[in-house]
């Protein structure tokens, strides 16, 4: 079925603002570039965009015309290949992917090979240059990643670049005391201490003043010593791990069983993941990351240490991009009565993911616009496991929001 166009008044854009998208290779960098393709055209209406309904439609946020996209990735595979992917399994439309060419070229010579992160070695279709780059001392790494921020940055014109982490979950890596402040952290750089590749990543963009999103569950800019630099170099951040689907449904269930007193027994949550993120994520390490976030919001809601929670994941090649999740609910109401609740969730991770991604930059472009450095905090139901803490209530997160926005009109 092919999409109907939506007659739009065109405005010329007034300046030019970077995504730079590391993991650009990605389904989730996919959507982005072809989806917003399409809602430039008119081909597509913003379903999905927070920030085009109130209150945040009524802020003054980029145009999405005045987006341009570059990133790093560290595979050879084609943003066609990637795109072809997803028409196949259902999740971007033919003829979106084709009226989108011209697009799709200028983000693919806007790609740039990223860093290798050390567990990733053994990559399919791995590019050889991010190989030797994730093997140079860190300091030359954290050059090489800034030198093409800068590159893509003066080439296009542009005002500002808000760099985003879409890449493949790292390995889950425990707290290092030289991360606890900015001090320990450069001399451990000037030391050649090895380090994950989204600390990397945000440290080049924060030292910059590029603004930085973390989408997935990998540290990125949540060590001590990145939130340090965020706040002393006035830059906005904000992560971890996007909510997207089966935690966006918990955290929602959750405050309802809190409000009515009902006692929750056990939540246990089964994923079963087909695409690229579930293959990842089936290496033990790497799930890891990925099962801290899922279980730690449910658990800071209920505030009860007796309730039993459990959170699965399968890699299950066959669905694609249709993450699955069936979660199971027993609680205890009055008299002691026992009952259950059920859900099962199918959704397109990449379609789901792939609005809040614009969503984050918008917004990380307006913080940077209003002075507003450190931990965007107001972006909290964004994600599974938000820097800054506060609730995981979304109902309360996204209150937040609205209270956020509303001052800023
Ligand atoms: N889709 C969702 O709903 C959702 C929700 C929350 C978090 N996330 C997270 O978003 C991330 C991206 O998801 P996806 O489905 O697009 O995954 P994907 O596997 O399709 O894409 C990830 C891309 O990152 C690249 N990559 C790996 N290591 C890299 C590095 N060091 N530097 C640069 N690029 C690198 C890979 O080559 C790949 O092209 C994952 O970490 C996932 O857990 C996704």
């Amino acid at each position: 079925m092919s999409t109907p166009r939506i007659e739009r008044v065109s405005i010329p854009p007034e300046r030019a603002v970077g995504v730079w998208l590391i993991g650009a290779r990605g389904a989730i960098s996919t959507c982005v570039a072809y989806g917003l393709a399409g809602l430039r055209s008119g081909a597509l209406e913003p379903v999905g965009l927070a920030t085009e309904i109130e209150p945040l439609r009524g802020l003054e946020l980029v145009r999405l015309d005045e987006l341009v996209l570059g990133g790093h990735d560290v595979c050879t595979r084609s943003l066609t290949d990637s795109a072809s992917e997803l028409v196949r399994g259902g999740v971007l439309p033919q003829d979106l992917v084709e009226g989108a060419s011209e697009g799709a070229a200028a983000f693919e010579a806007c790609i740039r090979p990223g860093i290798l992160d050390g567990p990733d070695v053994g990559l399919a279709d791995l590019d050889p240059r991010s190989a030797a780059l994730g093997s140079l001392p860190p300091r030359e790494q954290v050059a090489c990643v800034r030198a093409d921020m800068e590159a893509f940055a003066a080439a296009n014109a542009l005002t500002r670049v808000v760099v985003v982490d879409v890449a493949s979950t790292e390995a889950w890596r425990e707290e290092r005391e030289e991360w606890s402040d900015l001090a320990s952290f450069e001399a451990a750089l000037d030391a050649g201490s090895l380090q994950p590749a989204s600390v990397l990543y945000a440290y080049a963009a924060l030292g910059a003043g590029h603004p930085f999103v973390n989408f997935t569950p990998s540290r990125g800019s949540s060590i001590p010593a990145l939130v340090e630099l965020a706040d002393s170099a006035g830059v906005p951040h904000c992560g971890n791990d996007g909510k997207t689907g089966e935690t966006l449904v918990k955290t929602v269930l959750a405050p309802m069983f809190r409000a009515r007193a009902l006692k929750v027994l056990t939540w246990q949550g089964y994923n079963m993941l087909g695409n690229r993120d579930g293959e990842v994520l089936k290496e033990s390490a790497h799930r890891e990351s990925k099962l801290r976030n899922k279980d730690e919001a449910l658990r800071a809601i209920l505030a009860d240490p007796s309730v039993h929670t459990g959170v699965g994941i399968d890699f299950v090649p066959s669905l694609e991009d249709w993450k699955t999740a069936w979660d199971f609910i027993q609680f205890e109401g009055f008299l002691g009565a026992r009952m259950s609740l059920q859900f099962t969730w199918s959704g397109s991770d990449s379609a789901l993911a792939a609005p809040l991604v614009l969503d984050l930059v918008r917004l990380a472009d307006l913080a940077a616009e209003r002075g507003e450095g450190g931990v965007m905090k107001h972006t909290a139901s964004f994600f599974k496991a938000p820097l800054g803490g506060g609730t995981h209530d979304f109902g309360r997160q996204f209150a937040e929001l609205g209270r956020y926005a509303l001052e800023r009109r």
